[in-house]
């Protein structure tokens, strides 16, 4: 998937919960199947293990640090423009693998009214060289309409909550005319949305597994799923999903699965906010 400056692959590698010697080890399996979009955020604690798993990965000369592009986020916080630029230096010493490629407002918060000077912190530090790329999470239209209003940039990345029974059909739509990349987080609604009826037929159809039909749903709709797997068979099993094409009907099928209230916990980035 394409903005105007970031090419990112179809796919990338969520790490929420991988911590300690078995993180590390999952982010170097990762890497060694395939991945290279790796995903973590301060507030995961696992930037030191993420890190680490890179760098194993670097050090086995499975990949060269220009094809990784890995992803950390500011919490809600330090938005604050001083904080912010101390957390972004704090994320780049615990990877220890050089400056941020893809650094993320991890929620808009709008009732704290600090995320434009945290975007304006983020473009800050990009200029200083300790980030690469900047982007959002969990950002409405709304807020980045603000965000462009306010500063005159756009974030690269928005990732958002997207999994069949919210497909955020108008903010997908939203960010790609907007020249922003789309992002899903939680893009197997933490694998309960695995036994859903069109999920299944189109599963039995094409013979492969029914994660495998929703990342493909997912990379049809322009959408770059995250998902999040322990083991190198699921990270495969993952990955093998960019092999896989869905009929329109297919698409539409498991899109109708959609319902208003279907995020996973209720978090409405309109009043939702996450420290
Ligand atoms: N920006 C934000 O606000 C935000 C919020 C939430 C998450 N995220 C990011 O998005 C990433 C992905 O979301 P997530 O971890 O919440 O959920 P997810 O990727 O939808 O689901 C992960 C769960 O599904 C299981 N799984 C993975 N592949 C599977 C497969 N092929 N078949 C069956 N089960 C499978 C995993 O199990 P095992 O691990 O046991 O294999 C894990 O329990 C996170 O890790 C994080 O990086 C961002």
């Amino acid at each position: 998937m394409t903005s105007d400056e970031l090419l990112l692959p179809s796919i990338g590698f969520g790490t929420y919960k991988l911590r300690g010697e078995a993180g590390r080890a999952a982010v170097t399996s990762a890497i060694e199947t395939g991945y290279r979009l790796i995903d973590s955020a301060y507030n995961y604690e696992n930037e030191g293990t993420v890190g680490a798993g890179i760098r194993d990965a670097l050090a086995a000369g499975t990949v060269d640090r220009d094809e990784i592009i890995y992803t950390s986020k500011l919490p809600g916080r330090y938005q604050h423009r001083e904080d912010a630029l101390a957390t972004v230096e704090e994320s780049v010493w615990r990877s220890g693998i050089g400056p941020v490629d893809l650094y993320l407002i991890h929620w808009p918060n709008p009732g704290q009214g600090l995320y434009v000077e945290a975007w304006k912190a983020l473009i800050e530090a990009r200029d200083r060289g300790l980030v690469r790329h900047i982007g959002v999470c969990n950002f409405l239209p709304e807020h980045l309409e603000t965000l462009e209003r306010e500063t005159g940039e756009l974030p690269v990345v928005n990732q958002i909550e997207l999994h069949p029974e919210f497909p955020q059909t108008d903010a997908l739509a939203w960010n790609t005319d907007h020249g922003i990349i789309t992002e899903s987080w939680s893009p197997l609604n933490r694998g309960e949305v695995l036994e859903a009826a069109p999920v299944a037929a189109a599963a039995a159809a094409h013979d492969v597994t029914p994660g495998q039909v929703i990342l493909a749903w997912h990379r049809s709709r322009g959408a770059v799923a995250i998902p999040k797997a322990s083991s190198q068979a699921r990270q495969q099993e993952n990955l093998e999903s960019l092999q896989l094409d869905l009929t329109d009907a297919e698409i539409a099928a498991i899109t109708a699965l959609g319902r208003p209230d279907g995020r996973r916990k209720d978090q409405d980035p309109a009043v939702y906010e996450e420290f």
